[in-house]
């Protein structure tokens, strides 16, 4: 593939797909109301300390595991399933329940997980700690549907936890509001409605549950960089309960950042809106949000949960494009991997994963602690740090390379990938400054430029 098209690739392929379900359903209830782009509504003081270590971080591992990946995608001769199994192929819950006697993944070794994360470059791991489905990966004292009951029985949250810590990236906890197997989550399937009638359920009831399960994963794990809820689209979950459930993961651990999907719906409009970061899903927003956090969530092929008939993954190329348009526009990446049954990666993540990596291993800190780029039209995407400005070039250009509004003057260009080499700066009479020939591309897919300035630089229209 020209190198040219991986970055439109990268963005067109996935700019097209369909936005976060969420913003659809948005409209679902009609009149409530649900602040659908949360933004940091407080910060108290010194806000901007918590999230620091997120900020800088830039890139994270999303990993999505749990009863569904025994079925590996396929139900009844159909194959297009995933974590959504249960629901999407009508499984009634005895049935799906049979899979807990079924889980027993003896090749999961946190510490190879972790490392191959750290390897890539991430820098935290998001790990489903329940799933739609309602199966805890952890050892959930309020629930046998969880991880105790299967013939594993070790507790993954404790094990990955204490993989992230001995390698130092920050553990963090994907956990579901919407639950289909709790006997008081409301609404039922509507499919299975008339199988699992709601005499009986309180809803309340499930909302104690969901902050017991909450608090056993704040108090029992160590500290955790993110809750990252989801499911929180069906009616029955109100803005003053996520508000709730928001203080209480920060009365639990006042550093942990929260995402936007713990907001609920109101009948009234929403004048503070929950979340500390957007979560743009599957797509990477066309501009960043200045002075808002987000992170892309997006998977390497076309599942979260493992699915062992899509192969339809992204390439490494694709990827490092992801991860470059994100970091350019200011935000995160959460990129995604469905483990295997048996607790290993499928090989195209491995390999993916490894590739990456070695990108990163020379490219990152054109990644980690920048801002969004401050061209706003280049023929390159561009990161800022301080008093540089790296340049992500996946069109080596054979002759010059205009630096189109860059006012401040260079004084110094870096190639990462063969710091020896020492591109000269050219400036016109006009005062415009570009680069003279840069020789041969020294990375195949992506090579990085550094632009020093003696102060901090500035970039005027083109
Ligand atoms: C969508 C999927 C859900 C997945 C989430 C990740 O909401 O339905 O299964 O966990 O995206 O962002």
């Amino acid at each position: 593939m020209r190198r040219r098209t991986f970055i439109q690739t990268g963005a067109l392929g996935l700019g097209a797909m369909a936005l976060n379900p969420i913003g659809s359903l948005g409209k679902a209830g009609g009149k409530p109301h649900r602040n659908l782009w949360a933004t940091s509504v407080f910060p108290p003081p010194g806000d901007d300390a918590r999230m620091a270590w997120w900020r800088e971080a830039r890139f994270g591992l999303f990993l999505h595991w749990g009863l569904y990946s025994i079925l590996a995608g396929e139900w009844m001769g159909k194959t297009n399933y995933a974590e959504w199994i249960r629901n999407n192929a009508h499984i009634p819950l005895d049935v799906y329940d049979t899979l807990v006697a079924r889980f027993n993944p003896v090749k999961f070794d946190a510490d190879a997980w972790v490392g191959m994360a750290k390897d890539a470059g991430m820098k935290y791991v998001t790990l489903t700690s329940k799933h739609h489905d309602g199966f805890c990966l952890f050892d959930n004292k309020l629930t046998d549907f969880c991880i105790r009951s299967t013939p594993y029985k070790r507790d993954i949250c404790t094990a990955m936890s204490a993989a992230c810590e001995r390698a130092g990236l920050h553990q963090c906890w994907y956990h579901s509001i919407m639950d289909w197997h709790h006997p008081d989550y409301l609404p039922r399937r509507d499919w299975e409605a008339a199988t699992r009638p709601v005499d009986g359920a309180k809803y309340s009831r499930y909302v104690a549950y969901l902050h017991g399960s909450v608090e056993q994963l704040l108090r029992n794990y160590g500290d955790i960089g993110v809750m990252w809820f989801d499911g929180n689209w069906e009616t029955t979950w109100t803005h003053e309960m996520g508000r709730a459930l928001y203080d209480l993961c920060r009365q639990l651990q006042p550093n942990v950042i929260v995402n936007n999907r713990v907001e609920g719906w109101s009948q009234a409009p929403i004048t503070d809106p929950l979340g500390d970061f957007r979560t743009p899903e599957q797509q990477v927003p066309a501009t960043g949000w200045p002075g808002v956090d987000w992170e892309s969530c997006i998977t390497m092929n076309r599942n979260w949960g493992y699915n062992a008939h899509d192969h339809d993954f992204k390439s490494v190329g694709q990827l490092i494009g992801l991860l470059v348009e994100t970091a350019s526009k200011g935000g995160n990446l959460l990129l995604n991997v469905g483990p295997k049954a048996d607790g290993t990666f499928p090989r195209e993540s491995v390999d993916r994963l490894a590739g990456i990596g070695r990108w990163t291993k020379v490219n990152g800190e054109a990644i980690y602690g920048t801002t969004a780029s401050l061209f706003a039209k280049a023929p390159f995407r561009s990161t800022t740090k301080g008093n540089r400005i790296y340049l992500f070039l996946t069109d080596w250009p054979t002759a010059s390379l205009a630096l189109p509004g860059l006012k401040t003057p260079v004084r110094e260009v870096t190639v990462l990938a063969d710091p020896g080499r020492r591109p000269a700066v050219a400036t016109d009479g006009a005062g415009r400054q570009s680069l003279g020939s840069l020789g041969a591309a020294p990375d195949p897919v992506c090579s990085v430029i550094a632009l020093d300035f003696d102060r901090q630089p500035e970039v005027g229209a083109a």
